[in-house]
C-alpha cells in the first residue's frame, strides 16, 4: 500500500485541560472552532486527499495556544482565531506564502 502524500498537513491542538489547570489549554480558547473552521474551508475547496487538517494532542506551545503547525514548512501559528484561519488557508495553505502576523516567535 502506497504512503499517503499530503502537499499540506495541518495540526491544530484541541487539547482541554481541567478548569483552573495553570497551564490552561487550547480547547478553552476556542481550539475546536479553530479546527471546525479549518475543515470547512477545505473541505469547501474540494482537496481531499492533497492537503489536510488534524486534530492534535497539546504541542507542547499552551501558552502561546491555540496552537497550530503546518508541515511540510514547519510554520507554527499562535493564539490562532476563528477569523485569522481564512487568510492561512488563503495565503498560506494555498499561497504558500506563511502568515507573518500570526507567527510564533
Ligand atoms: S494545550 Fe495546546 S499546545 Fe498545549
Amino acid at each position: 500500500m502506497a504512503e499517503p502524500h499530503f502537499e499540506r498537513h495541518v495540526f491544530i491542538c484541541v487539547n482541554r485541560r481541567e478548569p483552573g489547570n495553570p497551564k490552561g489549554s487550547c480547547a478553552e480558547k476556542g481550539s475546536e472552532a479553530v479546527r471546525d473552521e479549518f475543515k470547512r474551508l477545505l473541505h469547501e475547496r474540494g482537496i481531499k486527499g492533497r492537503i489536510r487538517a488534524n486534530a492534535a494532542g497539546c504541542l507542547d506551545q499552551c501558552s502561546r495556544g491555540v496552537s497550530v503547525v503546518v508541515y511540510p514548512e514547519q510554520v507554527w501559528y499562535g493564539r490562532v482565531a476563528v477569523g485569522d484561519v481564512s487568510e492561512i488557508v488563503e495565503r498560506h495553505i494555498f499561497g504558500g506564502v506563511p502568515v507573518e502576523r500570526l507567527r510564533m516567535k
